[in-house]
């Protein structure tokens, strides 16, 4: 019998949608780091360069990067599982173990990344629960032979048997 709950279809459906793993990472006036795992991240817009992720309103985070002039969006490595878990992991010091690093613009990077995107905050929309957050982009570092973790049914997994030219894609 299909489901009739709209929400559990609506989640598990998503599930299947493969994603990237990203930390963001911020810097409050305090001088407080700040970061969360997402997968919710994804380019927007060429010119001007944009990326944007969503961060769930309720996230003890979501001040802070609300807030925030600019983030940093660590995309991590197949062999970075641990940081993902541990950047989703409530009621922690996500950064005692000491494996970010000041890096672009001098907010927490993660050394080894599959790709860094360095951005100021373009803007902050509405997304319902979740508020977007659109960068624009100042620096993007990306470490060649570093495969992208990918997040896909509820479990991370690496790319695998990609074919690598997609006419017209970019
Ligand atoms: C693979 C993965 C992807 C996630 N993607 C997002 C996301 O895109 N947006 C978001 O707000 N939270 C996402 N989360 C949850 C956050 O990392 C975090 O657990 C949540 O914000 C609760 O954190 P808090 O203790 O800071 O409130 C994701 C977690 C995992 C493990």
């Amino acid at each position: 019998m299909p489901d009739t709950d709209p929400n559990l279809d609506f989640t598990r459906a998503m599930a299947r949608v493969p994603g990237p793993v990203v930390v963001a990472t911020t810097v409050d006036a305090a001088g407080r780091r700040w970061g969360f795992t997402a997968s919710s991240f994804t380019s927007v817009s060429l010119d001007p360069p944009l990326v944007m992720l969503c961060l769930d309103r309720g996230a003890s985070t979501h001040g802070a990067f609300t807030a925030a002039g600019s983030f940093l969006v660590n995309v991590l490595a197949g062999d970075q599982r641990e940081i993902a878990v541990r950047f989703a992991t409530s009621g922690v010091d996500r950064f005692a173990a000491g494996d970010t690093a000041p890096l672009e613009l001098g907010l927490p990077g993660v050394p080894g990344a599959a790709v860094r995107i360095a951005c100021t905050m373009h803007a902050v929309l509405d997304g319902g629960d979740h508020s977007i957050l659109v960068g624009r982009v100042l620096h993007c570092a990306s470490a060649d032979g570093r495969e992208p973790l990918l997040y896909v049914n509820r479990g991370f997994g690496r790319p695998a048997g990609l074919d690598l030219a997609v006419p017209g894609g970019r």
